[in-house]
């Protein structure tokens, strides 16, 4: 049973979320959940600990017959466990397979808003982000983001060398459908454009979502198979992130060949907690995910209706999967930056709408894998800017 978290307790973490502000703001930004881990993987923390089993990460070909195994249950994807390669996150993963792939100087498209770091990692490798807006689509009461395919062509056409795409993608809460995926699939292998697909937060698609289910790209297609690449961890769905372990794999024999002139390295700065977490997460603790996720969709709809009743003006966008709630609040005129507004005036915390590109301006992002008191809490706290 997973127990709502208590800010006491939550207060005298040494996380980022809990460090970065003093005790007065309520944080509600940074993608890592408040519920304490999964009883499996913290058992196997605590016997590796009173072994000193804390050296350095050696081969581990039992992590990719666990995710091999896990997405084989989940998804019905066929992978090779020998494959799955290793990296610290999926951040240094993206940036190495770049530099190894990715001629410096590229163009490398994105679809705005995206999280953060996809256009620092361009930067980080020398090749220039493209932003490409997706378009919102209005249905009735309810509204989402679809992909803008005739500009994805374009920029396809024009030149750029590859595509970096967030599936399910952070932070709209979409999880794309299968036809969605498909048609990246083939432009992507009509124009050769390396796909990308930072795959993070698949495990945490919601089951009664209208997404139906996660698709992993690689699942989709042959074409699909052969210009991408996959990114996934264990760290958002299981809340590991400091462990700092990540898999990526690619079922091209041609990008496989490539990719033997990764360095060492980037197996071995990975962090043994993090891989050995990783397989017990993978094999041993799909109960405790499948409780998260019923949580988080509930949560998810809490959050909606608090919103509605609370600051009618305030939208969220209705996720699809895990525990971050993109929100509109145009229409209540806080400007470009209503974050800012929000913590200087309320003390509360969420990640501004503008860092995931000019689209996000008058937008934030939360966080909502926490308890409802604290939802609740950081609801009333911007009410009372929304007043004004
Ligand atoms: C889509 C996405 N990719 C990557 C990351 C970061 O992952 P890592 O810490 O493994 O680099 C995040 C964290 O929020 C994320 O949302």
């Amino acid at each position: 049973m997973i127990e709502e978290p208590l800010l006491e307790n939550l207060r005298i973490r040494s996380s980022e979320k809990w460090r970065r502000f003093s005790d007065e703001i309520l944080p509600l930004p940074v993608a890592e959940m408040d519920f304490n881990i999964a009883p499996e993987i913290k058992a196997k923390l605590h016997s590796m600990v009173e072994n000193s089993d804390t050296g350095y990460l050696g081969p581990v070909p039992e992590l990719g017959l666990a995710f091999a195994n896990f997405a084989a249950d989940r998804w019905n994807w066929k992978v090779d466990p020998n494959l799955i390669r290793i990296a610290s996150d999926v951040g240094s993963a993206i940036v190495e397979i770049s530099r190894v792939l990715i001629p410096t100087g590229s163009e490398i498209l994105i679809n705005t808003p995206i999280y953060q770091n996809f256009a620092n990692w361009i930067r980080e490798v020398g090749c220039k982000p493209v932003e490409l807006a997706m378009i919102e689509s209005i249905d009735g009461n309810s509204r989402s983001f679809q992909l803008d395919f005739d500009g994805i062509e374009r920029a396809y056409k024009s030149g750029v060398k590859a595509h970096f795409i967030c599936n399910p993608h952070n932070p709209i809460g979409r999880v794309f459908t299968k036809s969605e995926l498909e048609k990246i699939a083939n432009l992507a292998h009509q124009y050769q454009v390396l796909i990308i697909s930072d795959e993070i937060h698949g495990p945490l698609t919601y089951r009664n979502s209208g997404a139906g289910s996660f698709h992993p790209f690689l699942s989709i297609s042959d074409e699909a198979r052969s210009i991408g690449i996959a990114i996934t961890s264990a760290s958002k769905a299981w809340n590991l992130a400091g462990l700092k372990c990540a898999q990526f794999l690619s079922q091209s024999e041609e990008i496989n060949e490539k990719l033997k002139s990764l360095p060492d390295a980037v197996h071995f700065r990975a962090s043994l907690f993090g891989a050995i977490s990783a397989v017990t997460a993978f094999n041993h603790s799909r109960d405790w995910l499948d409780q998260v996720i019923k949580i988080l969709e509930a949560k998810s709809l809490f959050l909606y209706e608090l919103l509605k009743a609370e600051i009618p003006d305030a939208y969220l966008y209705r996720p699809e999967f895990g525990f971050l709630g993109w929100i509109d609040l145009r229409a209540l005129s806080l400007g470009d930056d209503p974050g800012k507004r929000y913590l200087t005036e309320a003390k509360v915390a969420f990640n501004s709408g503008h860092t995931y590109g000019d689209v996000g301006k008058g937008f934030v992002r939360l966080n909502f894998g926490t308890s409802d008191a604290i939802i609740e809490e950081a609801v009333a706290r911007m009410k009372k800017v929304s007043k004004v």
